[in-house]
């Protein structure tokens, strides 16, 4: 496997019909051309992700929106006007130009403009959009770096356009509409408050109990697991009091002293600053699973702003 910032590299193999991995401003994902079922099916293939499981389609600007996506509400205008590019994915109908294996035949399509300048680069040099799902085996753990994606694919793929650690860590928002209402159907690096200070209020249809389907077919309640076991709590001394295990891994949100029975400590953001907690987190996670403890523990964020999107992902990354 080759890893390197080559635009050109990465354009070579794109045109061979292969599936490589790129960097995004929320994760690294695995691309291929929307035209190329072959290196699609690959994507599923080397993911081993359900059929079922569609993919997002990565557009260079907001122009081209307009090519893959029709009747759009006015909402979806103004969000894609807003944010994009940037960490939001907007669930719309699709054009006949986007071929229904995208899709898994659905008649809508989730589309995005990633804000990452060698992605950017590369989607302008390309006669195609790419579909790209997050870089990692269904249900682990999204790389946020190269190197997580090496050890992930190092055997199934030939190249990874390297941009270095991702800026936000967490996947994009996925926004629907419903009579042409903004509905979130997955929480995400861009938050519920900044969304609706452009578009008023939204509903929440990304939190769900394990019964119901998901709108979203990615969106299983089990997802984002370290192998390790891993437990969220409110309150980590209390918890401790009550565990027999030694060999403790602790994920820690900003500075704090080792607690005694705590073996390995990890901290998110030293000052303490929720973006870059946000962005290390699965970075963090993946190390702690790797620190070979007995249990991983960390606790739940304030539920509010990106706090709601973390804790989105500790739900499920500690889903039993
Ligand atoms: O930040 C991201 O969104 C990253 C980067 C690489 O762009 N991509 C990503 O892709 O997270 P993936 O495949 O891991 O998650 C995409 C989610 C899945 O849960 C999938 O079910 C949902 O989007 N999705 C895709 N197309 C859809 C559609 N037409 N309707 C509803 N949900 C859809
Ligand atoms: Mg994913």
């Amino acid at each position: 496997m080759e890893i390197s910032s080559s635009i050109v590299t990465a354009k070579k193999w794109l045109d061979k019909n292969e599936v490589i991995a790129i960097p995004t401003e929320t994760v690294y994902g695995l691309a291929a051309s929307i035209y190329s079922q072959k290196a699609v099916k690959s994507i599923y293939a080397i993911k081993n992700r359900p059929a079922t499981n569609p993919l997002i389609v990565h557009i260079k600007s907001e122009r081209e929106l307009y090519k893959y996506a029709q009747n759009l509400p006015i909402k979806a205008k103004i969000l894609a006007k807003t944010f994009w590019p940037g960490p939001l994915t907007l669930v719309l109908p699709k054009t006949d130009l986007v071929p229904s294996y995208i899709t898994a035949n659905k008649d809508t399509v989730a589309i995005r403009v990633p804000n990452h300048s060698l992605t950017l680069e590369l989607l302008e040099t390309l006669d195609y959009p790419l579909a790209a799902p997050s870089a990692n085996p269904s249900n682990q753990v999204s790389s946020t770096t190269a190197k997580h994606v090496e050890k992930y694919f190092k055997e199934t793929l030939p190249f990874v356009l390297d941009g270095g650690d991702c800026s936000r860590g967490l996947e994009s928002t996925i926004v629907g509409f419903e009579k042409g209402e903004p509905v979130i159907y997955r929480l995400g690096a861009l938050t519920i408050e900044q969304i609706e200070l452009v578009v008023g209020r939204v509903k929440i249809k990304a939190v769900l109990k394990d019964s119901e389907t998901p709108i979203t077919p990615g969106m299983f309640h089990k997802h984002y697991a370290p192998k390790t076991p891993f437990y969220v709590v409110k309150d980590v001394a209390l918890f401790l009091e009550t565990i027999s295990v030694k060999n403790i891994v602790y994920i820690a949100h900003q500075f704090s002293i080792i607690h005694p029975k705590v073996k390995q400590q990890l901290v998110l953001s030293e000052k303490g600053d929720i973006e870059e907690m946000a962005s290390n987190l699965y970075k963090t996670l993946l190390q702690a699973d790797i620190l070979d403890g007995d249990i991983i523990v960390t606790t739940w964020f304030e539920n509010k702003n990106l706090g709601m999107s973390i804790n989105d992902r500790l739900k499920r990354a500690s889903a039993k």
